[in-house]
């Protein structure tokens, strides 16, 4: 081991939640891969927690390590056990920790007689802590020029166009853009992934039909049942446009929508279509949005953040927008953006659905829902799927990662029964993060956020943010009855003629 040179990690926030429920394992898995491809591998988990306690947390959560079903027992069992032998855990909060961490790494290095081929350090902390965390790392922690750094941060990434710009500035003074690595996970899930790819790979199919002539309209859905309680500090500071509407579903938007690349997977390109896509959105006013609230979320606001009984919080934690594309491909197809806290399941997915007339020659009820799903998790079907109606094409996915699967009998989906589909699900499910983190250490930026694509999301977003502000949401009851999102949406008097009229459309022939 170590041809190949030596690659250093350094996880901040090890002691978290984030780290304890999957990047941890995400690294497990990056050094099981690697060491395989004739790498060494040095793992560093870091929190601001004391040596003691803090090493004490991190060593519990790493017993609970696992390894795909195809590894053996015993084989598990010493790789598990290699890789806790090869993890330290640091305080890391002065500048001399920083220097103590470098030196530890350069003294191994040296002892081991190894190449240094890079360092990977993750941020998984608060972003308020971004800024000196960066300063320390570029003072105390570059690797010898010839290896890489790559230095991941997590969401969120500013509240508005302004202090994401401000954050974006700060991080440029100690990193160039090629190192930073800004993490959607919604962009390491298995369906989300596979969206390009399947765009590219069934061009045959694809490409007469992907536009205004036959597309009806994209509906692209994150809904949950959980609601913001013990999170409420946060939410209240985000809402769910922030949270996840700016971010995760405007990316699903780019991938369904964008130009795909002429030169395969060429990750600079991937990126170039994507903002020139952002950059197409048109402008949204108000009227394109209609917000809600789950009753009973101003109750947890004022317990956990201890406001008296007159405090009001006007945060949504559901909202459905209509986004159109200036495009002559795209120009007129409403992309309805849904998403909401405390709601009726939990499901996310894209639904791309077909006008009927552009494939049936009389309008007869046989002209069944012709339409492609991207079930990203949950909801009926318990896996990640990529669903396309029979009526539609067969579609092609590669052999090696997806399988068809034809077993289901009764059950119905997005309004057509499962047996009038074609189901692919990944012979493999894999956590969005233990991808990311291969796509980090391979380098794969596509699978990333720039500065640019995400000014240019905020430049989207943050007009509409600004004009809902003072907005009063909706109350939707949140409780286990009515909380259907649809009929929520359709029931607000004040939604746009846009929203209304395709968010009606919606529930016509779904569920
Ligand atoms: C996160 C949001 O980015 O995404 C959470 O901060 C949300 O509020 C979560 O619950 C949803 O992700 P997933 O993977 O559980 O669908």
């Amino acid at each position: 081991a170590g041809s190949q040179g030596h690659i250093s990690v350094v996880l901040l926030g090890a002691t978290g939640d984030l780290a304890k429920k999957y990047l941890l394992q995400g690294f497990f898995q990056l050094y099981v891969d690697q060491i395989d491809n004739g790498h060494s591998f040095s793992f560093h988990g870091a929190a601001l927690t004391p040596p003691e306690q803090g090493q004490t947390l991190m060593f519990e959560a790493l017993k609970r390590l696992s390894c795909s079903p195809d590894v053996f027992p015993d084989r598990c069992a010493l790789l598990k056990d290699q890789f806790l032998k090869l993890t330290r855990y640091w305080q890391l909060k002065t500048a001399e920790d920083y220097v103590s961490l470098n030196q530890d790494i350069e003294s191994s290095l040296r002892e081991k007689g190894l190449q240094e081929a890079g360092r990977l350090f993750y941020l998984s902390v608060p972003p308020f802590a971004y800024v000196d965390i960066a300063h320390h790392i570029n003072s105390s922690c570059r690797p010898k020029p010839g290896a890489w750094l790559r230095v991941v941060l997590e969401k969120p990434f500013g509240h508005d166009h302004e202090s994401a710009q401000q954050l974006a500035k700060e991080l440029h003074t100690f990193f160039l853009e090629e190192e930073m690595y800004r993490v959607d996970h919604y962009l390491g899930k298995q369906v989300v992934a596979e969206i390009l790819p399947f765009r590219q790979q069934n061009r045959q199919f694809l490409d007469p039909i992907w536009n205004r002539h036959n597309v009806e309209r994209v509906e692209i859905v994150l809904k949950e049942t959980l609601d913001a309680k013990g999170r409420t500090s946060f939410y209240e500071q985000y809402g769910v446009v922030r949270d996840v509407i700016q971010n995760h579903l405007t990316e699903i938007l780019t991938c369904i929508a964008m130009e795909i690349p002429k030169n395969g997977s060429n990750s600079e390109e991937v990126l170039k279509n994507k903002l020139a896509l952002v950059k197409l959105l048109q402008p949204l006013e108000k009227a394109n949005a209609v917000i809600g609230q789950y009753q009973g979320y101003n109750d947890q606001v004022r317990e956990e953040l201890q406001k008296d009984e007159h405090h009001f919080s006007t945060t949504p934690t559901f909202a459905g927008v209509v986004v159109f594309i200036d495009s002559l491909r795209w120009e007129g197809v409403p992309f309805v953006l849904t998403s909401g806290k405390a709601l009726d399941e939990r499901v996310s997915y894209v639904r791309v659905l077909f006008k009927h007339q552009a494939f049936c020659v009389s309008r007869s009820s046989k002209c069944k829902p012709q339409q492609i799903i991207f079930h990203i998790g949950h909801g009926e079907l318990q896996f990640p799927a990529v669903v396309v109606s029979q009526n539609l094409f067969k579609p092609i996915l590669p052999e090696e990662s997806w399988q068809e699967v034809t077993d289901f009998s009764s059950q119905h989906l997005y309004g057509q029964p499962l047996s009038e589909y074609y189901v692919y699900r990944p012979l493999k499910e894999q956590d969005a993060y233990t991808t990311l983190i291969t796509n980090i250490y391979q380098g794969k930026k596509d699978a990333f956020i720039t500065t640019q694509n995400l000014m240019a999301s905020w430049h989207f977003w943050t007009p509409l943010l600004e004009s809902l502000a003072q907005e009063v949401p909706r109350f939707y009851p949140g409780g286990t009855e009515n909380r259907n999102l649809l009929d929520f949406v359709i029931s607000g008097r004040e939604v746009s003629f846009a929203l209304e009229q395709h968010v009606e459309f919606m529930t016509s022939d779904q569920h």
